[in-house]
């Protein structure tokens, strides 16, 4: 039996939900009034119209962290990077729809042809880690590289979760980027494009996944990590600090991951006998410490698919996901690492009424909520890509 709490209706939840919906209108994005409401009960039923009406035209892309009633109208799930190569794989289909988050869909658009029109059904779908490092701050940081005389030994890297602007950004310094499946071998490869010894990664946004990479999969001391604050002048680091650093770990974080606590783990241990703690490299070092396994959603994925029968699982990452592995192997005793945490907010925006309004809006000939990512910017971004699809074992 698994065992599963329901925690989106937690004042918690609900709490995060409201702020996300702040978020969403700071962003000034609206959607056009023919949005249908929630309680539609034609809903699922002209979902599966326009779909039909569509066709092989349009090709709908779902994110793990996806809620079930857009995941059943996906033709494909899976990671952020199996979703922008999926993307490119259908050349035939005429509109992209991503159910996912705004960063995911522009590299959809920048990965497939021209003819190709990439959709986000909401454009208030983006992502909290992702807006924290602004491509002004990034070339402000750079610049602080330089005149501390260390630019010339750091490779940038971004994680996949970073605006196209950023990626273009690692792609015109002769980076690269990576996803939570790939940054070892990110790593690996940035640090043989300098001397031994001298060489240093600059890795945006998430300073938990670039120093989980670095500590746990290439043996670097904690203490050979620095974190750059943007808001401060230099990062808030001396020239010491940036000349001694190996990796300079850009001050961002998941909202959702970086809720984990270790406390949570060590609770969870107390109250299930001989549980597995499985967590996603963006939560914190302390949390990943304490844990059994760490590993991408995809890991996740393969880990809890392979479990045996009976054995009882923690994990910790964002919540759609946690709870449809659960639903689906009742065999195993699945819980949320963290009872509190809710949804990934921006993840949630993408609901059955938005996807509705996209797919009839597509059927009527009239595609809304367009992905197009400035040429200029694309063709950075896309050397940057194409660097990361050419890494050993990709
Ligand atoms: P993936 O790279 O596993 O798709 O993760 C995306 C994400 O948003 C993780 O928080
Ligand atoms: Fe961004 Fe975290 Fe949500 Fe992933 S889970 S989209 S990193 S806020």
């Amino acid at each position: 039996m698994s065992s599963f709490a329901e925690p989106a209706s937690s004042p918690t939840a609900l709490l995060l939900l409201g702020q996300a919906q702040d978020l969403g209108s700071e962003r000034g994005v609206e959607c056009p009034g023919d949005l249908p409401v929630a309680s539609d009960p034609d809903l699922v039923a002209r979902a599966h119209a326009a779909r039909q009406k569509l066709g092989s035209n349009a090709f709908v892309l779902g994110h793990h962290y996806q809620r079930d009633e857009v995941i059943d109208f996906a033709d494909v799930t899976g990671d952020s990077f199996k979703l922008a190569r999926d993307a490119a794989n259908r050349p035939d289909a005429e509109f992209i729809v991503f159910c996912g988050v705004h960063f995911m869909a522009e590299s959809a658009d920048i990965l497939t042809a021209s003819h190709q029109q990439v959709v986000l059904p909401d454009l208030a779908a983006g992502c909290s880690m992702a807006d924290m490092a602004a491509i002004g701050q990034v070339e402000e940081a750079w610049d602080a590289l330089v005149e501390a005389g260390v630019a010339e030994d750091v490779v940038p890297i971004t994680y996949m979760n970073s605006s196209a602007a950023i990626k273009a950004f690692t792609g015109r310094h002769g980076g690269t980027v990576c996803t939570s499946s790939n940054a070892r071998v990110a790593l690996d490869w940035a640090f043989e494009q300098r001397p031994a010894g001298r060489g240093k990664v600059f890795f945006l946004p998430d300073q938990h996944l670039g120093r989980n990479t670095a500590v746990r999969d290439l043996g670097f001391s904690p203490d050979d990590c620095v974190v750059y604050n943007p808001h401060k002048p230099m990062g808030g680091l001396t020239v010491e600090q940036l000349k001694n650093a190996r990796m300079i770990l850009w001050r961002g974080h998941c909202s959702v991951h970086g809720r984990f606590t270790a406390d949570n783990v060590a609770t969870v241990r107390r109250r299930v006998p001989d549980v597995n703690v499985l967590v996603h490299p963006e939560c914190t070092y302390e949390v990943v410490s304490q844990a059994d396994q760490v590993g991408s959603t995809e890991y996740i994925i393969r880990t809890i698919e392979s479990a045996p029968a009976g054995s009882a699982w923690a994990i910790g990452t964002e919540l759609n996901l946690v709870r449809r592995l659960a639903k689906a192997h009742p065999e195993l005793k699945i819980s949320y690492l963290d009872r509190t945490v809710c949804f990934c907010s921006t993840m949630n925006r993408i609901d059955l009424p938005h996807l509705v309004w996209s797919l009839e809006s597509l059927a009527a000939g009239r595609p809304v909520n367009r992905i197009v990512v400035d040429p200029e910017v694309a063709h950075w971004a896309r050397v940057a890509l194409d660097q990361m699809l050419a890494l050993p074992g990709i």
